[in-house]
């Protein structure tokens, strides 16, 4: 494993640093790990709700890093938005940037500096710490509505933060992107969306909830109150003598007067039970005994999906592509390739529309993530996704053939028909974008996309009532109920 760290380390530090350094930045990166994920025994350091290691979209950014470092020749500066530990930070000044870095809780933010400043700086070149690292213990939303940053980022990254936002922050953070990137800066971010915890919801308790929101036509239908000790206990019924429920949306929020604040670094601890308080409970980081408690915090949250998201800083002007990744933090995936299983994050990658070359090439996202973001060939893209989802299964043959000859509503028809409910959701996403009619019925016997998957057998078809619901909420038809439409309107 540590051949194969070093090898994908060699991508993102600098071309000419000394291999004695790239070893010491995978030994970090190994001994990181240990102490977080395989949580060593031996080791009290506390990672709290920082994530070390290097997953795909941590690596996109670093090697975006890197070669704006080589270009430009200067260290770009980067933004590391709730930067917790500073997991992430040691990492970017390694790959060759000046960083400042935003962390609201006090405590946290001096534990980020005192850990940065005792590693070797070996790992940035030898340069002095305090001339490529600002640690900034403030909100970043207040923070950065300072005129000193304006057009001040190459980069932004914004790490499991995002999610903690309420919806007018959100939309205070969005403008904020617009005001401090550079022209050509990019913004990597990765956060929970409702499919991050589904191995937790056999209930789908989550993604209904955000459904429901959607339905009600939300501005951020993410907005959530999810009670994470319910997902991970079923048992659970009460937390600190109060009853808990697992999920919430934010309707439902607003009836029961649950507090926005009640989020998972105010209310919910890791750590020992009386804990609450940060000072204190820094102070236990690094003594023996220490002992994790996650499953004791429930967290209000944005969870984007990638409809919402692409919705969201589309409307702001930033192109965009988005992907999730899986439990190994290597392969990504689309919506409509992710299984249930393997789901962990969104990542959501942004540039200024208005300065990006629009160009007409197809934004495959193996091409976005290597290359940046292109003008959307919105058919190009429902094809590779497409082609990505069926592979070589002769079943889906004439499916994609009808793609590729543009019939989209006929695919449509050819999902529902096969009860596919990654490809139905696939193409009713590029509805609007390629203006197809979801209702054009069979020239053959009149029957809609709805009236095909209505009419399947109910025994072999585990997604029939979903893929109905889908269907239904993008406004399909049966054959029925557009002849009455049609005669109405006739009558009219
Ligand atoms: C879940 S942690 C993630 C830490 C780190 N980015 C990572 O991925 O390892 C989220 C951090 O964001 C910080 N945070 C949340 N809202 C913030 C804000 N408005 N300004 C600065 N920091 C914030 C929290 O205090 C917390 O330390």
């Amino acid at each position: 494993m540590y051949n194969k760290i070093e090898r994908t380390v060699r991508k993102w530090l600098p071309e000419n640093v000394q291999p004695e350094c790239v070893e010491k930045v995978g030994l970090q990166i190994v001994t990181e790990r240990q102490e977080r994920v395989l949580k060593n025994p031996n080791s009290y350091i506390d990672y709290g709700y920082s994530f070390p290691g290097v997953n795909l979209t941590k690596q996109l950014c670093l090697e975006s890093v890197r070669e704006l470092y080589a270009t430009q020749g200067l260290r770009p500066v980067v933004a590391d938005l709730g930067a917790g530990f500073g997991t992430m930070t040691w990492k970017l000044l390694a790959a060759g940037a000046q960083v400042d870095a935003f962390e609201k809780q006090v405590p946290t933010a001096k534990e980020l500096q005192k850990r940065l400043t005792s590693m070797d700086k070996e790992l940035w070149s030898g340069e002095d710490l305090n001339d490529i690292l600002r640690v900034y213990a403030k909100n970043a939303l207040s923070e950065l509505e300072n005129p000193e940053f304006e057009n001040r980022y190459d980069v932004i990254w914004v790490s499991q933060m995002l999610h903690f936002l309420t919806p007018d922050e959100m939309n205070q953070l969005v403008q904020l992107f617009k005001k401090i990137l550079k022209t050509g800066g990019m913004i990597f971010i990765e956060m929970n969306s409702p499919q991050t915890l589904q191995s937790l919801d056999p209930l789908k308790l989550i993604e209904h909830s955000v459904e429901n929101a959607k339905k009600l036509k939300f501005e951020y239908p993410g907005f959530l109150c999810v009670n994470a000790a319910t997902l991970i206990n079923h048992n659970t019924s009460q937390i600190d003598g109060k009853m808990v429920v697992s999920v919430f949306d934010q309707e439902q929020m607003q009836t029961k007067s649950i507090p926005i604040e009640g989020n998972a670094f105010g209310v919910g601890y890791l750590g020992h039970s009386n804990s609450h308080d940060n000072e204190q409970y820094l102070a236990q980081f690094m003594k023996p005994g220490y002992q994790y408690s996650v499953n004791r915090f429930y967290q209000t949250a944005n969870w984007f999906d990638d409809e919402i998201a692409l919705d969201t800083f589309e409307k702001a002007g930033f192109e965009t592509a988005c992907y999730y990744y899986g439990s190994d933090g290597q392969k990504y995936y689309t919506r409509s390739t992710l299984n249930d299983k393997d789901a962990v994050a969104l990542s959501i990658f942004l540039k200024k529309s208005s300065q990006l070359e629009l160009d007409e090439k197809p934004k495959e996202l193996s091409v976005v993530l290597k290359y940046g973001i292109f003008k959307a060939n919105h058919h190009e893209y429902l094809l590779v996704e497409a082609k990505q989802f069926c592979r070589e299964d002769v079943q889906y043959e004439s499916l994609l053939k009808a793609i590729e000859n543009k019939d989209y509503a006929l695919a449509l028809r050819k999902a529902s028909a096969a009860a596919s409910l990654p490809l139905v959701r696939l193409l009713l996403k590029f509805s609007k974008k390629l203006a197809f009619d979801i209702n054009q019925p069979s020239p053959s016997n009149g029957l809609t996309a709805l009236d095909w998957i209505r009419n399947t057998d109910d025994r072999n078809v585990p997604n029939k009532q979903e893929i109905i619901g889908i269907l239904e909420r993008y406004g399909a038809l049966t054959k029925d109920a557009l002849q009455l439409l049609s005669a109405a309107q006739q009558v009219l």
